[in-house]
């Protein structure tokens, strides 16, 4: 009884909330009801709500002097920045005026028991020309940095990506003063090819081939222009979205003091420069405390011949120099600097806010592992075109959402029993889940026995990122666990010829996706989901079907 009169306050909140949301733009609205903790549709009632309209569509920009398609959301490019507070309920009703389908995903948001809203062709059926769907769900307990970008198709190369922050209510003091200004510096290799064409070049069992540059907020060389104060400290939130290459990030005669990433407060280590890898974000406090002039702002390509450059300037409001001279030098093909530095990216285990986990993962290091998966990405040929596998299964999109059949029993989507073990057999197209149980302890290890620098997401979850070597991983790498003070995070990089090894706990019921964040290899299938099972079917494990959840494939009837 209690549950129904739950189901239905919740019913009215979300009508409200649609309702509210046809009129448009950003608008907020604390919402006067009952407390009520029980989340239905991955929102809660008693918490603000934040609603936002997104019109996405084509636009031609020349990022780097190229005009091009590209994808704009409300006309901007990149698109808007969320800004928003732990606890609020996000309500986003996003409008595809593009001719393709369209799904946004929200890389390193919880998505706490509701994949429902994850945003990947596994868990939502896309979005279909001329129509729209509303994202519904709450921000919880994870204070940091992220980004949103397209993820059907190959769209994630034509822009359509921005920031995302959660920052803190007042009553939760940050381990550090409070910034004098906070900007997100989105950075990601671009192509001048458009979306398509590329995508058609894998199609034919092509390859992506290398980028043409770097851009920094979707803008080129000197495009982006920060005004500083002399003396002030800053907040910049650097995430790499590009589709296929780490960058290292330096701003001339400046130290990053690195404070967050995806949500965890790290040890507040200063460097000279930053790796970035594909998907990874980070917060560092930069103070301008240098002779007023003009700096270079760098962000350049890791492990490639010839080195790009992304280029921007930090300029002092007092400055009358201009930039001159030569860019800061940064690390290129160096593998040992970059792993070093990883290594020094630990939890700073004193401060008290955004925690990863709110039970018992503070002590992860104690936790027994219960199951074990070790994963090895490949690139491989099938029917001789280019194709990517893990353990030697190569993941097709099938028509249904794998999350859709598994909620209305429809078979033949998908086989469970996704093996645990690289196979070494030739690969082959499939479509396999990774059963794990809930509550349980998982370790996964990365193996990369390749010459890429591999970087890997996990939705649903951060994980703590416990080691990282060269060679084939062993049952005898765990003595080289860090099981103090890792980081947990969403997205990791396993250097060539190396294994990274993480530790999660399996508290999120859903149907999660797992990927590698280089673009192409995760469009040819290096990729897998891998399901939480709920224990009972209650809803303070999952959260039910959205009202509003769109049919494709065989669930169209249900
Ligand atoms: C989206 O933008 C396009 C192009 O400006 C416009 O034609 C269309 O009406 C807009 N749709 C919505 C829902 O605002
Ligand atoms: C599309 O937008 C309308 C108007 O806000 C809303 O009522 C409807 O629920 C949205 N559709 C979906 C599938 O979310
Ligand atoms: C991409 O460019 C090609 C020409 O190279 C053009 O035929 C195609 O229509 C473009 N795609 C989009 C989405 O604009
Ligand atoms: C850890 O956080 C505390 C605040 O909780 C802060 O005072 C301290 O400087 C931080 N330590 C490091 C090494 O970052
Ligand atoms: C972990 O396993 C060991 C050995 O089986 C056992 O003694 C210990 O109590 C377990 N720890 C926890 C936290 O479950």
């Amino acid at each position: 009884m209690a549950t129904s009169r739950r189901l239905l306050s919740v019913i009215t909140l979300f009508m409200k909330m649609l309702i509210f949301s046809i009129s448009g733009k950003i608008s907020w609205c604390a919402n006067a009801g009952e407390v009520e903790d029980d989340i239905i549709w991955g929102a809660s009632e008693g918490d603000a709500i934040q609603q936002l309209t997104w019109n996405v569509t084509y636009g031609i920009r020349s990022p780097l002097g190229t005009y091009q398609k590209v994808l704009l959301i409300n006309n901007q490019f990149p698109g808007p920045e969320i800004d928003t507070v732990t606890n609020t309920n996000l309500l986003i009703n996003v409008y595809n005026s593009l001719n393709e389908p369209f799904l946004i995903t929200w890389n390193g948001i919880w998505q706490r028991r509701t994949s429902w809203q994850d945003g990947v062709l596994g868990t939502n059926c896309p979005i279909p020309p001329g129509r729209n769907f509303t994202y519904f769900f709450q921000v919880k307990d994870q204070i940091g940095s992220y980004f949103y970008f397209p993820s059907t198709g190959f769209l994630k190369a034509a822009g359509g990506y921005g920031g995302l922050k959660i920052d803190n209510r007042i009553i939760i003091p940050l381990p550090y003063p409070v910034p004098n200004g906070d900007v997100f510096l989105l950075i990601g290799d671009w192509y001048n090819t458009n979306h398509t064409d590329l995508q058609a070049r894998l199609d034919q069992g092509g390859r992506l081939g290398p980028p043409d540059g770097v851009v920094i907020n979707g803008k080129g060389p000197f495009g982006e222009f920060l005004t500083v104060d002399q003396g002030k400290t800053y907040r910049l939130r650097i995430c790499n979205v590009g589709i296929s290459t780490s960058l290292n990030f330096r701003i001339a005669s400046h130290k990053l003091t690195v404070v967050e990433t995806e949500g965890s407060h790290t040890k507040q280590n200063s460097y000279e420069n930053l790796d970035i890898h594909v998907g990874q974000c980070y917060s560092v406090l930069v103070t301008c405390n240098q002779p007023s002039a003009d700096y270079y702002m760098v962000a350049s390509t890791r492990f490639t011949t010839p080195v790009l450059n992304g280029i921007g300037v930090v300029h002092y409001s007092n400055s009358g120099t201009k930039v001159s001279g030569p860019l800061p030098p940064g690390p290129t093909v160096e593998i040992g600097y970059s792993l070093n530095q990883f290594r020094t990216i630990t939890w700073n285990l004193t401060a008290n806010a955004a925690r990863p986990n709110p039970q018992g993962s503070f002590h992860y290091g104690m936790i027994n592992v219960t199951e074990t998966a070790v994963l090895e990405g490949a690139s491989t040929a099938i029917n001789g075109k280019q194709r990517y596998a893990v353990n030697s299964i190569s993941y097709v999109n099938p028509d249904t959402p794998l999350k859709l059949a598994d909620y209305f029993n429809i078979g033949g989507v998908f086989s469970m029993n996704f093996p645990r073990n690289p196979s070494g057999g030739s690969a082959f197209l499939g479509v396999f889940v990774l059963n794990t149980v809930y509550r349980g302890f998982l370790e996964l290890v990365f193996q990369n026995d390749e010459n890429i620098v591999q970087s890997w997401h996990i939705d649903g979850y951060t994980a703590f990122i416990v080691g990282a070597n060269g060679g084939k991983w062993t049952s005898a790498s765990r003595k080289e666990y860090n099981l103090l003070d890792a980081v947990a995070r969403s997205t990791l990089q396993v250097y060539p010829q190396s294994w990274t090894a993480v530790l999660m706990e399996l508290d999120n019921v859903g149907m999660w996706n797992l990927r590698s964040q280089i673009w192409e290899r995760q469009y040819l299938g290096e990729q897998l989901y891998f399901k939480v099972p709920n224990p009972d079917g209650s809803f303070r494990n999952e959260a039910d079907i959205p009202p509003n959840a769109l049919r494709c494939g065989r669930a169209i009837g249900h």
